[in-house]
């Protein structure tokens, strides 16, 4: 089915200055960019996208990355978006990303993964509502 998901490069993608890289490797992949805008997350937002986590043991560490620098949150579209976007990008921790993922090629660490992606239609539906209104969502 035609799916749309929420990505976000993050900070430590954006401080290396590999916007344009991942976001070619995505186009490469065959989504589209349906959405698209940079933000600094504020610490009540990044721990209300996080809100699943909270409680775990990397959730501090992680709102502090995530706030530490600027993000690019977009929505892709494509045919089986959520489950193809998880396939480019790799594992959570880099050391276990299959070759040719973009966490393998660029990620620094568990937290500092690069890049973010929905793990379910649903959480996508929940994601992309989280950062975008709908007349910002570019369909054709
Ligand atoms: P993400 O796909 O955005 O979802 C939750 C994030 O928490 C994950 O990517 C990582 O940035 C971070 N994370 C998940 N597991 C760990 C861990 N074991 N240690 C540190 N950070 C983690």
């Amino acid at each position: 089915a035609l799916e749309r998901t929420l990505s976000i490069i993050k900070p430590d993608a954006v401080e290396r200055h590999l916007i344009g890289q991942i976001l070619a490797r995505f186009e490469q992949s065959g989504f589209r960019i349906a959405a698209i805008k940079m933000l600094h997350l504020t610490k009540p937002q990044a721990e209300g996208f996080y809100a699943e986590h909270q409680g775990k043991p990397f959730f501090d560490g992680l709102v502090e990355y995530m706030t530490s620098a600027p993000v690019v949150v977009s929505v892709l579209a494509k045919e089986n978006a959520v489950k193809d976007y998880r396939t480019l990008i790799g594992a959570t921790d880099p050391a276990q990303a299959a070759e040719g993922t973009i966490r393998k090629d660029f990620a620094e660490s568990r937290q500092r993964n690069s890049v973010h992606g929905s793990d379910s239609v649903e959480s996508a539906v929940r994601e992309i509502a989280y950062f975008f209104v709908d007349t910002e969502i570019c369909g054709r």
